[in-house]
């Protein structure tokens, strides 16, 4: 059902979905073990790795800062830790290609280690704003210029000091950010956030031995806190999941079970929206590993009717709104999705809210802008040509909203999929063509 054509995609009308499926490991659990790991002392192995091109960047840019990276067969990867302070002077500028958590996270260790780092990535990272991280890194001690507050930066590192730091807008990148120069800082640092966000570096840096005071809305680490490497298991991203939930969730007769995904609460709130709008979702939880309980998720179709996401709930679903909406156009013509207080999606891989408005309306669903939302309200979809501007998310949701359109659609630049989900139309080709029990 999926064919290449000059970089687009084509998907075509397809029944339902059925079956069960693992997906690639938890990007922002990859990122962050793969840093923590480089600032232990001793090695880490890293079962699970996400396999995408951001997670990928990560590695490129530790081994530019003198990490030793291997990937011995079997899927692996093993860091060989330096110590907090052991980073070396990277000898060209460092590459986050699509990544903002890289650049971020890079950028508040880099901070503390005392040579010049510079780091800028593809033309959409490049337009971020970074402000929300130079400014507290900068009260800290380091010096970042930047091209107006986009990258790239230059981090002149220094000798930090602890700060208590405030965010206005909820964001992990920024609350890891600053939490990763702590752990350098002379005496505490703490960061206190409006509404709590991913927890994944709180819990991560309790497994590799540090501890963390607080939490959640105020976290603290002390500096000067030594790690210790360790043997991880990164469970499935469920950011990545979130697409055949909503698949299974609006397509009659469909009914998915994905193993093995990662269930840290501060990740599942979509699920509770996806039963809002009417479909059946399970979670069983199996194991919990170094914080960060896993196990599978059921979900199959139920009577979907108009859900919406309000402000304080927007930071716990930030990745998974992309998936909402191709939910919500799947959805009996009439009903809607309407979303509030999500300025943020503008500033993300793309302006999300006008490229997802601009693709779901060429599929035929009607979608106002707001500046910080949209509402989209289903009507009966036809195939289209869709532009995801690059945005992986947008690529997904482009393709799994086509799936329920009378006829064929093409997604270009599809390939952006693989930013975060390599086999992504693979998948979905497996799901929905009989194949997947
Ligand atoms: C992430 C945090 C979120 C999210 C991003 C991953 C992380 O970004 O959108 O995909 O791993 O910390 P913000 O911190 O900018 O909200």
């Amino acid at each position: 059902m999926a064919e290449t054509r000059a970089g687009a995609v084509v998907v075509r009308p397809s029944p339902r979905a059925i079956g069960s499926l693992r997906v690639p490991g938890d990007k922002s659990i990859s990122h962050r073990y793969a840093m923590l790991a480089a600032l232990a002392r001793g090695v880490s192995m890293l079962h699970g790795y996400a396999p995408g091109a951001d997670a990928g960047a990560t590695l490129s840019c530790l081994a530019a800062l003198g990490v030793a990276i291997r990937r011995p067969p079997g899927g692996a990867v093993e860091v060989a830790g330096r110590g907090l302070a052991g980073l070396t002077a990277p000898r060209a500028p460092l590459d986050a290609l699509n990544s903002g958590t890289t650049l971020r996270l890079l950028t508040g260790i880099a901070a503390a280690h005392p040579f010049r780092t510079v780091i800028g990535g593809d033309d959409s990272l490049n337009r971020r704003p970074m402000r929300r991280i130079t400014e507290p890194l900068g009260r800290m001690g380091a010096s970042i210029q930047s091209r107006d507050g986009r990258p790239p930066l230059t981090i002149e590192g220094a000798r930090l000091r602890g700060i208590a730091h405030q965010t206005e807008i909820p964001s992990a990148q920024v609350k890891s950010a600053v939490l990763l120069a702590g752990l350098r800082a002379e005496g505490p640092t703490s960061v206190t956030e409006p509404t709590p966000t991913r927890d994944h570096t709180e819990r991560a840096l309790e497994a590799f031995g540090a501890i963390v005071e607080g939490g959640p809305q105020t976290v603290t680490v002390r500096g000067g806190q030594e790690l210790e490497g360790r043997e991880l298991q990164i469970p499935g991203d469920i950011s990545s999941a979130a697409f055949w939930i909503a698949l299974a969730a609006a397509v009659p007769g469909s009914s998915l079970e994905i193993l093995d995904v990662g269930l840290n609460p501060t990740r599942t709130a979509f699920l509770a929206i996806v039963r809002q709008a009417g479909a059946s979702v399970d979670t069983t939880i199996e194991r919990t590993a170094a914080g960060e309980p896993s196990g599978r998720i059921h979900v199959a179709h139920g009577g979907l009717r108009s859900f919406s996401i309000g402000p304080d709930e927007v930071p716990g679903v930030i990745d998974e709104i992309p998936a909402l909406a191709a939910l919500a156009a799947l959805m009996p013509p009439g009903e809607s999705l309407e979303v509030r207080g999500a300025g943020e999606l503008r500033v993300k891989e793309s302006d999300r809210i006008s490229v997802l408005a601009a693709g779901f309306r060429a599929l035929g669903a009607e979608v106002e802008e707001s500046p910080d939302g949209f509402r989209l309200t289903a009507r009966p979809l036809a195939g289209a040509q869709v532009d995801p501007a690059g945005d992986h998310r947008l690529a997904m949701a482009f393709a799994i909203a086509a799936t329920g359109a009378r006829t064929p659609s093409a997604i270009s630049g599809a390939a952006a999929a693989a930013v975060s989900y390599p086999g992504f139309f693979e998948e979905l080709a497996r799901l929905t063509s009989g194949e997947g029990r």
